[in-house]
């Protein structure tokens, strides 16, 4: 399996995202600084994967900790989660993972200081293993609502490297192929930073599963051929009422999908459910670099001084939505009402 990041003697240690598929190198963080700059620079990214990346940079921060109290080691446990909270706004995996990180501290305050530490970095672990097992359940759900054979078309990459393993839409697919399921998948190639043909074409070709990339404009034109039977996502924050955000198109492939009658599906774990967030015009979208659009492998695309827009995330609207698939079953709409009966359940994962 592709270690996406993981925890080692020496620091968290990452696949270098940005430099893939060409070169398959890996860098080591040593800092809690260290991890908010590769989780901004996207050496590390897709909401699952961040999370736990935070949470590992917090317990790097902890572990380095100078301190000789627990009031010392509690102020720069604050700061590396104020950091690390300010990296990237949308993937509200990010704020879940501070969050649970914070309430470990709130339950050690009485220990000893070293064995607040080694709880914090453990927690950082359990929370990587829990996200595989995760995308595992939500796998063996989705695979049941996958074609038994022809097109899938996926959005970005939520796959092993947008997660600590498996993935969540790429999880399903990997699910349904593992069931004996043909399936062909079609990724988009997900302008501008180019997850989907970088990043999900590779996993996939590792995989030995039939890919094909297509440039996101040609979306529509293989719907209407009749070459996508379904369509799998991930997301990085479902509000309360379903609305999904995700990266910047999907909502486009959303609506797409509804006008030629594809069940369009989105993978999550429930850490990507954000039930405090009511609708999705409340979801923070963050702004990237234009550079990012303007430049494509450092060459200029567009003319010298012109506008450009770049959020990096758009919100579907749950109408368009089929079925929210989860790693405690699949959620249909209405899902204000289906949401909040799942949050009050455990998981499936591992049954
Ligand atoms: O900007 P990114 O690459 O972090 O965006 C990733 C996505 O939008 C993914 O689809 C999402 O995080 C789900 S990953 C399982």
């Amino acid at each position: 399996m592709i270690q996406t990041l993981e925890w080692t003697d020496s620091g968290v240690r990452f696949i270098d995202q940005t430099k893939l598929p060409t070169e398959e190198t890996y860098v080591t963080c040593r800092t809690c600084e260290q991890v908010a700059d590769v989780i901004r620079n996207m050496v590390v990214r897709g909401a699952p994967a961040i999370g736990v990346a935070a949470a590992m940079g917090i317990a790097l921060g902890a572990k380095n900790a100078k301190g000789e109290t627990v009031g010392d080691l509690k102020r720069e446990f604050d700061r590396c989660c104020e950091l690390i909270g300010k990296t990237r706004p949308t993937a509200v995996n990010l704020f879940w993972a501070i969050r649970r990180m914070q309430d470990k501290f709130e339950s050690l305050r009485i220990r000893p200081l070293p064995q607040i530490k080694q709880a914090l970095i453990e927690e950082a672990q359990r929370m990587h293993a829990e996200d595989i097992a995760a995308n595992q359940a939500m796998g063996r759900f989705g695979a049941t609502l996958m074609p038994a054979s022809g097109g899938v078309l996926t959005h970005c990459n939520a796959g092993a490297l947008a997660t600590c393993g498996y993935g969540t839409a790429l999880g399903v697919i990997r699910a349904a192929v593992e069931q004996g399921k043909k399936i062909h998948v079609y990724a988009d190639e997900t302008r501008p930073f180019l997850q989907g043909s970088r990043l999900t074409a590779w996993e996939l070709m590792k995989d030995g599963i039939p890919t094909t990339v297509i440039s996101d404009n040609m979306a529509g034109a293989m719907m209407k051929q009749g070459k996508i039977g379904a369509v799998v996502v991930g997301a990085d924050r479902i509000a309360a009422n379903g609305d999904v955000a995700n990266k910047i198109g999907t909502y486009t492939v959303a609506v797409l999908a509804k006008e030629h009658k594809i069940p369009f599906y989105v993978a999550a774990p429930f850490s990507t459910i954000d039930l405090d967030t009511p609708d999705g015009s409340q979801i923070p979208i963050e702004q990237r670099n234009a550079k990012e659009v303007t430049h494509i492998a450092g060459k200029q695309m567009v003319p010298e001084g012109v506008q450009v827009e770049n959020p990096a995330f758009d919100v579907t609207p749950a109408q368009y939505v089929t079925a929210i698939i989860t790693e405690r079953g699949i959620a249909r709409a209405p899902y204000g009402e289906a949401l909040a009966k799942m949050a009050g359940q455990t998981a499936a994962v591992g049954g």
